[in-house]
């Protein structure tokens, strides 16, 4: 809990520890925080099993999901970390747009999905220990697990039957900013591209219905650290 004492004596702490010890070989940091994955969803047009083809102008469509993130970080240098990023499960509503003419009815909400998207990182801190403020960029590797794929009733009612979405492999980029309140606690900020792509399928009258996603997610977060 946040108290505005606590918080006052945060600024305190900070204010009053100019040479706060930055990050050091051996160092384990743990943070927390409120971390949102925001879709950059490309799609390709939705190919329809019945018709045999793409149909010219729709795509699929995901939304924006905020959960709790967390960082497990392990300083192998003082300058060089490793790092995994965890979560709870992020949950996305899946959506059908462009479908013309006779198939406009087909529009709108389709499902949902949840999905983790673990991702291990190696960091680099550039600056020198004295510094408060140490920014990183960080690059590694991402798996996103979708699961949990449902279809919404209106969806089955209109005759979608069953819902994958394929998982995942990518690179990730980051660039994130502790800043150090003391010897022990820090703020965080970071944002990182993860390159997800995925291909989803449902059927509609009992014909396979496909479609390529690029999900490829901004993802920020802001919380705080802890270094143990
Ligand atoms: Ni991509």
């Amino acid at each position: 809990m946040r108290t505005p004492l606590l918080s006052a004596s945060l600024l305190a702490m900070a204010l009053t520890t100019p040479f706060a010890q930055a990050h050091q070989a051996g160092d384990i940091i743990l943070r927390a925080g409120a971390i949102t994955v925001a879709p950059q969803e490309q799609s390709s047009a939705i190919w329809v099993g019945a018709l045999n083809s793409d149909v010219a102008g729709t795509k699929a469509s995901l939304n924006s999901d905020t959960q709790l993130g967390l960082n497990f970080a392990y300083m192998l240098t003082n300058h060089v970390g490793i790092e995994l990023l965890a979560a709870t499960p992020f949950s996305h509503d899946v959506g059908v747009k462009g479908m013309p003419g006779a198939f406009a009815g087909l529009n709108g909400q389709l499902g949902e999905l949840k999905q983790l998207p673990p991702t291990l990182s190696l960091l680099y801190y550039p600056m020198d220990s004295g510094s408060a403020f140490q920014p990183y960029a960080g690059a590694g590797i991402n798996y996103t697990w979708f699961f949990d794929d449902k279809l919404t009733s209106e969806a089955q009612n209109k005759g979608f039957s069953g819902l994958d979405m394929q998982d995942s492999w990518g690179l990730a980029a980051q660039l994130g900013m502790d800043y150090l309140l003391g010897d022990k606690l820090m703020l965080n900020g970071q944002v990182r591209y993860i390159d997800i792509d995925t291909s989803g399928s449902t059927s509609f009258g009992g014909q396979k219905v496909k479609v390529e996603v690029e999900v490829d997610p901004w993802v920020y977060m802001v919380g705080l650290g802890y270094t143990f």
